[in-house]
């Protein structure tokens, strides 16, 4: 008798929070109804916000591109209240800059169009900017918008270039592809006051300039800041291609010489090259042997006042693997060339013993020495595990500019396939190399 007692009181318990989990789930769900794929939504708010943040946040850069080297004074020139001649849109272009074509009111479009927008009058470069149309750059005016105030920059700048639909350098973005027309240098050479950067590197005015004006199209050199080496031994610039910034789901260490992680390098670049303001933390910088600027100046660990940077990495890392590599060309039956390219790729040539296919690294660790892929250690010496990382092949033909390899020391493909072919020695005959190139020319 008491024991069926208490199964009684034990069953009515159950009941009874049962059913008030039930009233109260019932309740939540009428307050706020629960999607029906949380975590789709979240890709995709993520996505949203990254694709804002790598489009158009300075960070707060603008304390240094405009406040402390007061490049927005160049920008406007002595006519609007800056200094010198000022950057016309002509000047703007021939140095790499692009124009986002979906910023443009349609009278500027139809100016365009006509030949009737005046390219040569730093006003119009002015008036692009308080669109918001040049790709990677901001304008911080005058409440009455008729001054330049400051000036900063994004990861765009870099990372973006457009599609011309317009007129060249005029067109829709195309984020991730990189802007090998893009003369970092020469745009930074153009500042007034570069005493922050004559400090830092223990270098006289007239060199700094000299250094940057060194760089080249497509070409920055990130290390610069770290170790202060401008130049390799044989006397060319340290600078190195902007790399692709698409296709790098999957892919582990990034850039050149695997510095880390994709986010990784993104608050690296943020803090220490976009002068943003936030919060960075490497200790490997510390070492002074290897980066004497940087242990110097305490880079191995940043911390603003305020934090423009971190609480944006997580949707910035995210928009960043969201990228996807331009679409491979499919390799047609008919297309013979290609196929035994493909072929020699996986197999004779040993090109997937580190390009492994579809992702074109290694998945795992993905760094070599400089022997086991016949060049020079020079820059892979500035970077902390002293490597270079197996490039992901994707889109090869939308960095053509430049070359290939870090410093663009292969002018062609034919000539990277040239370099293996030797250093490996595959013996490919020209027919092999050829088709080879043709397999790369498809990814
Ligand atoms: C001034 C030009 C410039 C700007 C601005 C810039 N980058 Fe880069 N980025 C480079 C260069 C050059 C490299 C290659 C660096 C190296 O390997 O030493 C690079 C490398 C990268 C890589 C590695 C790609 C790979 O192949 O693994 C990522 C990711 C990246 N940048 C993201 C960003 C993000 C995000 C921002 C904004 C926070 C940004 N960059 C701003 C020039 C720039
Ligand atoms: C031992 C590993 C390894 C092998 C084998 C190898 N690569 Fe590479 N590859 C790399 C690394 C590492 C880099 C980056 C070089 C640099 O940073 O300058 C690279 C870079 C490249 C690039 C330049 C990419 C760019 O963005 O500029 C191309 C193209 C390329 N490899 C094609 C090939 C082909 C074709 C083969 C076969 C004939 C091959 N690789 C064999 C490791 C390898």
């Amino acid at each position: 008798m008491r024991h069926k007692n208490r199964i009684a009181a034990g069953a009515v318990l159950i009941i009874a929070v049962g059913s008030a989990g039930l009233t109260l789930s019932r309740r939540v769900a009428a307050q706020s109804p629960q999607p029906a794929d949380p975590i789709a939504d979240n890709a995709q708010a993520m996505v949203n916000d990254g694709r804002k943040i790598f489009r158009f946040d300075t960070f707060g850069d603008e304390a240094y591109w405009g406040d402390t080297i007061k490049l927005h004074q160049a920008v406007a020139g002595a006519k609007l209240g800056g200094v010198g001649p000022g950057v016309s849109p002509k000047t703007a272009l021939a140095v790499g800059l692009k124009v986002d074509v979906d910023a443009l009111p349609p009278a500027i479009v139809s100016g365009l169009k006509a030949g009737t927008v005046d390219l040569t009058d730093p006003a119009t470069t002015l008036a692009l900017m308080s669109l918001n149309a040049v790709v990677g750059i901001t304008g911080f005016f005058s409440p009455d918008g008729k001054q330049l105030q400051s000036m900063g920059v994004q990861c765009a700048l870099c990372h973006s270039t457009v599609d011309d639909s317009l007129a060249p350098s005029v067109g829709h973005r195309l984020d991730g592809w990189a802007n090998r027309d893009l003369n970092v240098g020469a745009i930074v050479a153009l500042a007034p006051d570069l005493s922050v950067l004559t400090k830092l590197l223990g270098a006289d005015d007239a060199t700094v300039r000299t250094v940057l004006n060194s760089w080249g199209p497509g070409k920055f050199d990130a290390e610069l800041l770290l170790d202060g080496k401008a130049f390799r031994p044989d006397g060319q610039s340290g600078a190195v291609l902007i790399p692709p910034a698409f296709g790098l789901a999957g892919v582990n260490l990034g850039t050149w010489t695997g510095y880390g992680q994709t986010t990784y390098w993104n608050a690296f670049v943020a803090n220490l090259e976009m002068h943003g303001k936030g919060t960075f933390f490497d200790e490997r910088l510390n070492d002074a042997t290897q980066f004497p600027i940087a242990a110097k100046a305490g880079f191995g660990n940043v911390r603003a006042d305020s934090d423009l940077i971190t609480s944006k990495l997580a949707a910035l890392h995210f928009y960043q693997l969201a990228i996807p590599a331009p679409p491979s060309v499919e390799i047609g039956v008919f297309s013979f060339t290609a196929r035994r390219g493909q072929a020699l790729f996986n197999g004779k040539a040993k090109c997937a013993a580190c390009h492994v296919p579809p992702l074109f690294t290694e998945p795992g660790y993905n760094l070599h020495t400089p022997q086991e892929i016949g060049i020079d250690d020079f820059q892979a010496n500035r970077s902390p595990a002293k490597g270079y990382r197996t490039a992901p092949l994707r889109g090869l033909l939308t960095h053509q500019k430049g070359g290939f390899f870090h410093d663009g020391r292969f002018p062609t493909l034919r000539a990277v396939v040239d370099h293996y072919d030797d250093f490996l020695g595959t013996g490919l005959t020209d027919d092999e190399k050829n088709d080879l190139v043709e397999y790369l020319r498809t990814l």
